[in-house]
């Protein structure tokens, strides 16, 4: 772990599940000096603090976990936002908005004001719709406020095209794009009629097996967490230490004025940059669809 982020801190708000997981593969991969759980649900906050504490001293981290407070979470070098409702059997993701915008407000103004060159990472559902609202509601520049996205969408997409082609998932250069929801859409680095060794590949199956993935396992174990767990320690770490990784990443959009994913250059300073695409016709048709059901989330919410 580089000596500079020895000191950064890492504010997660929402002990639960993902809030937890997430802090727990930030442990593992020592990204930071310390995390701080924030949660008004001071008991479970503590337990877990308790617990994740516990995994700190095998001596392989020297990352610290304590409990924290919104004013604290303000002055972090990353806050991550996984604070509000899940989604229930059968429910989608922008089901979410109402419950989980009030909370994100509140949250934000009780973290105001933010250290300037803080990155908001929102988790929380529908995170497409959160990304753009964090951004307005915190005042933060647009690079410094994004949000998981499609990014474990594209990571689900390389694990069934790696089972496919036989081929290791990290070697697979594929992203989902747009919406991290129903409207998300695929789209090949590789054209994945060369990548598969026989021709009978079924794209729109690997596109509808990706933007199931998660529900299928809500309906079985209720909720996913090691998945964005680890997504979002990923994201941590490129910020971190100023990787300037390559990730489809939630983030404004200034020619559709919505946050979606687009494959971007992630550093300190949050997006460096976003990476132009070649898109065919169906695929352009595709994120303008994405771009259109959110526009049309967002305009209900602000009218
Ligand atoms: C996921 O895709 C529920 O958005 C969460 O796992």
């Amino acid at each position: 772990m580089s000596q500079k982020s020895m000191t950064s801190r890492i504010a997660i708000l929402g002990s639960g599940e993902v809030g937890s997981t997430i802090a727990y593969s930030l442990i593992l991969n020592p990204v930071a000096g310390e995390i701080l759980l924030v949660d008004p649900k001071e008991e479970v906050r503590d337990a877990q603090v308790q617990d994740l504490s516990d995994a700190t001293f095998h001596g392989n981290t020297s990352t610290q976990v304590r409990a924290g407070t919104h004013k604290e979470a303000g002055q972090c070098d990353i806050v991550v936002i996984t604070a509000g409702a899940a989604q229930k059997k059968g429910e989608s993701r922008t089901d979410l908005v109402g419950r989980n915008l009030k909370i994100l407000s509140s949250a934000i103004d009780d973290m105001k004001p933010f250290r300037e060159d803080t990155i908001i990472v929102l988790v929380s559902n529908p995170v497409d719709i959160l990304t753009y609202f964090a951004q307005k509601f915190s005042g933060l520049p647009k690079h410094q406020v994004i949000g998981s996205g499609t990014f474990l969408d594209s990571a689900r997409l390389r694990g069934i095209l790696a089972q496919k082609c036989g081929v290791a998932a990290s070697s697979i250069d594929a992203y989902v794009l747009g919406e991290h929801g129903d409207s998300q859409m695929v789209i090949g680095g590789v054209p994945l009629e060369l990548a598969l060794p026989d021709a009978s590949i079924d794209k729109a199956a690997i596109a509808e097996d990706t933007k199931k993935k998660a529900a299928a396992i809500m309906e079985s174990k209720g909720a996913t967490a090691y998945g964005i767990g680890g997504v979002t320690s990923s994201i941590c770490k490129s910020i971190l230490f100023d990787q300037c990784n390559i990730r489809p990443i939630s983030h404004y959009q200034d020619d559709m004025n919505v946050c979606l994913s687009m494959p971007v250059i992630i550093g300190r300073k949050g997006i460096v940059r976003q990476i132009p695409l070649k898109l065919n016709d169906g695929e352009k048709k595709e994120l303008e669809q994405s771009a259109k059901s959110l526009r049309e989330i967002i305009d209900d919410v602000e009218k």
